[in-house]
């Protein structure tokens, strides 16, 4: 598409006089593309069916005529306030019965026919309005989808909507009722009219039903975004059609979301003021971006990339000279191929004035702005070679979000989550310099020479034989503890011992198990002792060779890491949470026996990735701290971008170029 670098831009948040000065120091920065109006309803759409475009089309008239193309988001994120003073059922009901009002953004129910009409009515216009004007290249529907109040809405017409689902899902109530177990603690229904949605209970929840819930609501999101690109792409043929993501977030299944879009993208805040350090650790980053790439197994853009200082009533951290350069570059080098930075200019008002841009509220552009405008000068040129271009890794981390919805539900250790969990067996391999893919579990495995599955809790009989076809074929799996657990149900698995038929792969049994609570326990490995975390699956061998053994617990020298030949590859059981040590240290093992190559050596903090086309590879490496940086690195590159080779300056981003091999 030929288009690298852009801002997100609210030029109604300026007087119109400013407009032509903004333009002109984007052009000069580099700016190729901006996305506008994704929370601009009532400017557009005053009163009802009272439609005014007008400073809209002159905005997009004035960038095209520096040659800056628009993206359009709809503004459902945020109806206005005759909307909803008209229609007060749009708003959203929480978990306790009350209502969301209005005042912030997300107060709206998207399956309440009533919004979807007002939806129709005000998508339609706005469509028709920008279908065939020449500054405009694409839409963005709603904006981070999911992104709202804490629980989904629990209204009657969400209500309604979810009995539906659950009757197309079992047909009769009799089949609800044993997906359900609702023999337990008396939950047996007649009908499907007295399932109500999850409001707070007196005490507990049914972990089958909340399952259903949660993916009822994904698949709610799913139709509202379908529902709305619908309208545009009948009338907008010629247009592109995405949505900013937010990484792991799970509240939609961001594979099915994929499927109805042109391409991803995505939405990332490294130093966002949440943020426990200073900033997000960069390989829980670089994994987001992985996890963005396979959701469409495509490049992506990035929709927002953190440009300044991020806040709402607390501030996270400045960024140093050169940090958010890198980052920006941490994106490209995992597959976006257009960067829009978030957001151009700090705003004066609302919620947001602490969220900072590229130019601070004064306007005048300072440190950001000549950092960015650096930035495009250096690497526009590069990215128009390799847009479209993707990595090619050798090992795959599987990913899924029912496994994460069912262990939200019953985290089994307080601190337990699903993404953290993968994020872990990540970091290891973004440490040795080894390039990875997500997939999903039943995706064709057979191109990875290593596949890790951690915590594959809810099994199906299909999936059992994926696994075991691979590894038969001469795949090299990593399964860890929880797997095999429960059915597509959430119900637990009773014809036979952990880990079911997934037993016969690893060659063991998992009788018992042991939750560490706030202890932490230790295993074994070569001569060495190391810390665990929270989980022991008490292991008997049944084919199997030990490779690990617990050093703690009343199961102290039984088996933790088991590995076992099967068919041509090779299947590890990793029955605990590895400290960061030994999985460091067990990864070193793995990797080695599958040959996996690794792009370098270097010291934390500096990041290797590649990109690969049919016949060339574009090998990034990343300076993510203020300190120099030595690395090396195994493969033959030329650079083309950075100042000396094997050494890297405070947050350099060095580029190169190399054949691919065949
Ligand atoms: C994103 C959102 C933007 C803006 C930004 C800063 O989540 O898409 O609209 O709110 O965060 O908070
Ligand atoms: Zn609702």
């Amino acid at each position: 598409m030929g288009i690298h670098f852009g801002v997100d831009y609210y030029p109604e948040h300026w007087p119109r006089e400013r407009w032509e000065t903004d333009v002109q120091l984007m052009k000069e920065m580099g700016v190729q593309v901006v996305r506008m109006a994704e929370f601009s309803w009532f400017k557009m759409e005053p009163t009802l069916g009272e439609f005014h475009f007008e400073w809209l089309e002159e905005a997009i008239a004035l960038l095209d005529s520096y040659g800056i193309k628009t993206i359009l988001g709809t503004p459902t994120a945020a109806p206005p306030a005759w909307i909803v003073r008209k229609n007060p059922e749009i708003q959203p009901i929480d978990r306790e019965g009350r209502r969301r009002y209005f005042g912030g953004r997300h107060h709206d129910c998207q399956s309440n026919p009533v919004y979807r009409a007002h939806i129709k009515r005000f998508v339609t216009a706005f469509a028709k309005c920008f279908a065939n004007n020449p500054g405009v290249i694409g839409w963005q529907i709603d904006n981070e989808l999911g992104n709202s109040h804490g629980d989904l809405c629990m209204c009657t017409s969400c209500q309604q909507l979810y009995q539906k689902w659950l009757k197309r899902k079992y047909g009769t109530i009799e089949a609800l009722n044993d997906a359900w177990g609702t023999t337990f603690w008396s939950q047996g229904y007649n009908d499907f009219i007295q399932i109500g949605t999850p409001m707070i209970t007196a005490v507990g929840e049914n972990p089958s039903a909340m399952l259903d819930w949660k993916c009822y609501c994904s698949d709610l999101i799913v139709n509202f975004a379908d529902w709305q690109a619908e309208i545009i792409r009948n009338i907008c043929p010629n247009h592109f059609i995405t949505h900013n993501f937010m990484c792991f977030d799970n509240k939609v299944d961001y594979y099915d979301l994929a499927g109805l879009l042109d391409f991803v993208s995505n939405d990332i805040y490294p130093a966002g003021h949440w943020q426990k350090q200073p900033h997000q650790p960069e390989s829980e980053l670089a994994a987001s971006h992985d996890v963005v790439r396979g959701y469409k197994k495509k490049s992506f853009w990035m929709m927002e990339q953190q440009s300044g200082m991020a806040g709402w009533e607390i501030m996270g951290r400045a960024l140093e000279p050169g940090q958010m350069s890198a980052w920006a570059m941490q994106s490209v080098a995992h597959g976006a191929d257009a960067v829009i930075f978030f957001r151009w200019r700090a705003c004066a008002m609302g919620t947001e004035q602490y969220w900072h841009g590229i130019l601070g509220h004064s306007g005048k552009p300072g440190r950001i702005y000549n950092e960015v405008k650096k930035l495009t000068q250096t690497f526009t040129k590069y990215m128009e070679d390799f847009e479209g271009s993707m990595p090619c890794p050798e090992v795959a981390i599987v990913h899924n979000f029912r496994q994460n919805y069912a262990l939200d539900i019953q985290p089994h250790h307080p601190q337990l989550r699903y993404v953290e969990q993968l994020q872990k067996y990540y970091k290891a391999l973004y440490d040795k310099k080894i390039p990875v893919d997500f997939v999903q579990d039943m995706d064709n495995l057979s191109q990875y020479k290593l596949v890790i599955a951690p915590l594959q809790y809810l099994m199906t009989p299909e999936l059992e034989q994926h696994y075991m076809d691979y590894v038969a074929n001469g795949g090299h799996l990593i399964l860890t503890m929880r797997t095999g657990v429960k059915d597509a149900n959430n119900l637990c698995m009773t014809k036979m011992e952990l880990p079911g038929r997934l037993g016969m792969l690893c060659g063991i049994e998992v009788p018992e198990y042991d939750c560490l609570l706030e202890t932490t326990g230790g295993v074994l490995y070569g001569k060495k002792e190391y810390q665990i975390e929270k989980w022991c699956d008490i292991i008997t061998l049944n084919g199997a060779r030990q490779i690990a053994e617990y050093s703690t617990g009343f199961y102290k020298q039984t088996p933790a890491i088991t590995e076992n030949k099967y068919g041509s590859g090779i299947a590890w059981y990793i029955g605990t949470e590895p400290g960061e040590e030994l999985m460091e240290d067990v990864m070193t093992y793995i990797t080695e026996v599958c040959e996996i190559e690794t792009l370098g050596t270097a010291g934390d903090g500096v990041e290797m990735m590649t990109r690969e086309s049919e016949d060339k590879v574009w090998l990034f490496v990343i300076n993510h701290t203020n300190d120099e940086q030595i690395y090396h690195l195994h493969g033959r590159y030329t650079l083309l971008e950075g100042e000396r080779e094997e050494a890297l300056k405070p947050y350099e981003v060095q580029l190169f170029v190399g054949n691919k091999r065949r």
